[in-house]
């Protein structure tokens, strides 16, 4: 078939697209809790199971739709209800159409020019987003994820230091040193690394008994590090931690910043959606004490990945630290005002479209609709801990903070005896058993992961405020009964 362009011909592919929608229809968008989360195979035999392949020639369309609807039923299906294995699930509609509309208008972000609706849509999301920080908050940027969001502001931190390391790079700097928690993200060890300041040059912060920073600690490793000839930049808080949701002590930690003349980011990458809460949102208090902050929509407000906005109060920072007036995009004598042209202030040249998916569900929901999502998920993760509390065969690894729910499953011999020769040991291998299991099955996909001191251990976390009590029942009910199967 010549069929080569990069063009759509309603002749040539009307009827594949509409097949392919209805495929969409029929086997992600409207499928159900009894459909499987996922059809497992093991790498080797989808390997031979799927077709990989690639030749000179090209396949026809009945051929590529049978290749479409094998990639669907062996991929993981993120919008199930029990899909409760990272820090994003759902499938929204409107973020949905809202992904489909900018991936077929494929629009680049940097220019009025090239997208006129999308750069003023950024801006007026950003500053929305600012007023609802606060007074003082006057600009942000999309980031490809909370990650890469984190390692902005730490660039920001540096520059703000020393504005000639824009030019000049690290030669005139003395040993940086930066701080966040011992449960912080891992992005903040891997963009100190990228950045040039060092793993090493990362000092982890003690956390308390639910995950909290502990600011008196900070204070010492702070002072430590002064005394040793290095010099402090930035303090890095986390407002949601990834495993146990914990709040750092932004006040605190704010004061201390301020005391050493620090930069303070907060990664609110996980729990920064509950600004939109009147019941929840005061766990962010003092939030709007920092200099920058990283926001997932994509992550509890069920945005479609990716979608994360870096905030700073600084509306100059951004374009002073990462602008280069390329000419051929940001041309002097533009026939508009150069100022609708956002894309000088990102560190991406070409950009995809992450605010209108989130500005279409924010219009199609308002700010009370993100409210009640976001109300109904924390009420539905008190229940999940009130379950695990009650039941003897759970035990909870400690006090709920947020949506995480962290607990083990405790095989009968191990219940209540805690005695037991290698008792950590044992209790370990249980999350990962019972998860294999499970996903064998193809019922439910639940994370566990170990922490400090603790063996591993199931993390429950939802973002798909359709989950209600009898979603919670199913499952720990499926846990237990896999666990009695398998130890009793
Ligand atoms: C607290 C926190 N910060 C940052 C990130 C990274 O975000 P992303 O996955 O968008 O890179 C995560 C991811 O789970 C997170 O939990």
């Amino acid at each position: 078939m010549d069929d080569f362009s990069p063009i759509p011909d309603y002749d040539t592919h009307g009827w594949f697209l509409k097949s392919v929608v209805e495929i969409l229809f029929k086997n992600v968008v409207f499928a159900t809790n009894r459909d499987k989360v996922v059809l497992w195979k093991h790498p080797k035999e989808l390997l031979e199971v799927f077709d990989f392949s690639l030749q000179q020639t090209g396949v026809t369309q009945d051929k590529l739709l049978t290749l479409i609807k094998n990639t669907i039923k062996f991929s993981v299906k993120t919008g199930h209800p029990y899909f409760i294995n990272q820090l994003f699930s759902g499938l929204d509609p409107y973020g949905l159409v809202g992904q489909w509309i900018t991936d077929a208008l494929n629009a680049s972000i940097y220019t009025y020019e090239v997208a006129p609706v999308f750069t003023l849509m950024e801006t007026c999301v950003i500053r929305e987003m600012c007023s609802m920080i606060g007074p003082e908050w006057k600009d942000g940027m999309f980031c490809p994820g909370g990650s890469n969001g984190n390692g902005i502001a730490l660039n920001l931190a540096r520059f703000q230091l020393n504005k000639n390391v824009k030019k000049t790079g690290m030669s005139q700097f003395p040993r940086l040193v930066l701080f966040t928690s011992e449960e912080a993200h891992y992005s903040i060890l891997k963009f100190s690394s990228f950045i040039g300041i060092g793993e090493d040059n990362v000092i982890l912060v003690q956390t308390d008994e639910v995950g909290r920073m502990n600011p008196t600690h900070l204070e010492e490793c702070i002072q430590e590090q002064i005394d040793c000839g290095a010099s402090p930049f930035v303090v890095v808080a986390t407002s949601g931690t990834t495993v146990r949701g914990a709040f750092d002590p932004l006040y605190q930690i704010s004061a201390i910043c301020k005391k050493y003349k620090l930069w303070f980011h907060v990664d609110a990458a996980w729990g920064g959606g509950l600004i939109f809460s009147q019941r929840h949102r005061t766990k962010l208090n003092g939030i709007e004490t920092a200099n920058s902050i990283i926001i997932n929509p994509h992550k509890l407000l069920a945005a479609p990945q990716q979608c994360s906005i870096l905030f700073v109060k600084d509306e100059n920072i951004l374009y002073e630290c990462h602008s280069k007036g390329a000419e051929y995009l940001f041309q002097k004598d533009k026939y508009y005002d150069q100022s609708y042209d956002p894309g000088d202030k990102y560190l991406q040249c070409g950009r995809k479209c992450d605010v209108f998916k989130f500005w279409l569900m924010w219009k199609a929901k308002g700010s009370s609709g993100f409210a009640k999502h976001v109300d109904a998920i924390m009420d539905v993760a008190e229940y999940f801990e009130r379950q695990v509390l009650i039941r003897p065969e759970f035990q909870l690894v400690s006090k709920r903070q947020y949506i995480n729910v962290c607990f083990w499953y405790l095989p009968r011999y191990l219940q209540k005896k805690k005695d037991v020769m290698d008792y950590s040991i044992q209790l370990h291998k249980v999350a990962a058993q019972i998860k294999a299991v499970m996903v064998k099955h193809g019922s439910i996909m639940l994370g566990y992961q170990p922490l400090k001191e603790f063996p591993n251990f199931f993390r429950f976390v939802s973002q798909n405020s359709a989950l209600g009590v009898k979603d919670v029942d199913f499952i720990l009910d499926h846990i237990a009964e896999i666990g009695n199967a398998i130890y009793d």
